[in-house]
């Protein structure tokens, strides 16, 4: 009997990560054939990960520009993801999350009336201008989705919600904590976790694991202006108040981002403004630092995993699990609550340990192979 082929989309490094470990248990499962397409929405900070997981890649349709905006990007998808699927005719795809990779892949698959499944599906604000513009991609893909795998049993309350069959809905967790554990499992050879070494003691100061540091992302539009301003403002204030902790801060490429926090950051000595770093060192750094300031959706999910406090620079979150456990709080993109959050945690060791705890509401490590075998009942 001929194997389904199951095509997987991704196209950005959030993505690429959490597919990550989907792509490879597809590509060992004698039940199905496998089409990893990257969309290439991301380019270097997409490539970091398809290196490290040495993941396989059949279509890389190359899709970015520098500063793109969210039509020609769309447009562009679109044509290329159609041209794909007219070629090679999969049986059923696989999407991730909320970008403009998934919404279009979603609605070409559509158009075509190929079948798709949406990893991470049920996630939300109930803010359509926060995060712009994901919460409207992943609203949009749910009921043009055949098969919902929600990470917990909030995001299927939200899928139960607005009315998707509750047969197609699959409560896996987040295939997040299987790349992390993936990961963390690597870390504890002692050669892998020495190149790490060697790889940071290169961007940074060679006693990097001695002194406190603070971990910063940020990237979301609806903070680009005012709101990175206030984020900006916040970390210089810190990094005067706190001349022994120092900053760590990988900038994320888009311009809009690394222009204005370059700008205002570059001077100061215990801030350090990084390239973005690769998945491995990235998940060292999430394990030596204090804490986690950030306004990213994956990184809300793994800090807490490994017990480190979050503060969040965003006024909504589609992740509450880790404020319900405590390990994760809202600031807002608000210079005064981020200096307020962040001096607490440095300076109150009481306030500090009721966060530092390691908590994982996002799964257990199995949601690939949940996915993969809930598949499998539908076309196997
Ligand atoms: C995208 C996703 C966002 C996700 C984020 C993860 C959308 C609408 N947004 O936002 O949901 O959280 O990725 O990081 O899908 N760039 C590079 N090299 C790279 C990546 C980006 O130079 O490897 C620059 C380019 O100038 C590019 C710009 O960043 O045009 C914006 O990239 P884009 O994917 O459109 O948006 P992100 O802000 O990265
Ligand atoms: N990440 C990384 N290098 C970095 C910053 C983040 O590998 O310099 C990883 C991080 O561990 C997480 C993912 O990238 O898995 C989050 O991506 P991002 O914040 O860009 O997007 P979001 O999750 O907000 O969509």
């Amino acid at each position: 009997m001929k194997r389904p082929k199951i095509a997987v989309f991704f196209g950005t490094r959030p993505e690429a990560i959490k597919v990550a470990p989907v792509i490879k248990r597809l590509a060992g499962d004698e039940r199905f054939e496998l089409l990893s397409v990257s969309t290439g929405q991301h380019r270097e900070m997409l490539d970091q990960v398809i290196d490290i997981f040495d993941l396989p890649v059949h279509h890389d349709l190359g899709v970015m520009t520098p500063g793109q905006t969210l039509a020609g990007l769309s447009s562009k998808l679109i044509a290329s993801i159609d041209q794909i699927l007219e070629a090679e005719q999969p049986d059923f795809a696989l999407v991730q999350g909320d970008t403009t990779t998934v919404l279009m892949a979603s609605l070409a698959c559509f158009y075509r009336r190929i079948p798709t499944g949406h990893i991470e599906a049920g996630l939300r604000t109930g803010n359509l201008a926060s995060p712009f513009p994901e919460e409207a991609n992943r609203v949009l893909a749910s009921p043009i989705s055949m098969l919902h795998f929600a990470p917990t049993s909030v995001s299927e309350a939200n899928l139960l919600n607005e009315r998707i069959d509750p047969a197609k809905i699959f409560v896996t967790g987040n295939t997040v904590i299987d790349a992390l554990h993936l990961e963390v499992q690597q870390q504890s050879d002692p050669a892998v976790a020495a190149k790490i070494d060697e790889e940071l003691g290169a961007v940074l100061p060679s006693d990097w694991r001695d002194k406190r540091f603070v971990l910063i992302t940020g990237h979301r539009r609806e903070n680009f202006g005012g709101g990175f301003d206030e984020i900006c403002g916040a970390i210089s204030e810190l990094a005067e108040r706190f001349p022994d902790v120092r900053f760590v801060y990988p900038v994320h490429l888009n311009p809009n981002v690394s222009g204005p926090v370059q700008k205002a950051l570059g001077a100061f000595d215990n801030v350090l403004l990084l390239p973005p770093q690769s998945y491995r060192p990235f998940v060292a750094l999430m394990q030596a630092c204090e804490l986690v300031l950030t306004d990213s959706g994956g990184v809300q999910e793994e800090a807490p995993g490994l017990g480190k406090p979050v503060l969040v620079m965003r006024d909504t979150t589609e992740r509450p699990e880790g404020v319900d456990a405590g390990t994760v709080r809202l600031v807002g993109p608000v210079r005064k609550n981020i200096v307020d959050g962040v001096s607490e945690l440095l300076s109150d060791r009481e306030a500090y340990d009721q966060m530092a705890r390691a908590t994982n509401p996002y799964g257990d490590g199995t949601a690939s192979q949940k996915i993969l075998d809930a598949i499998a009942q539908h076309y196997c």
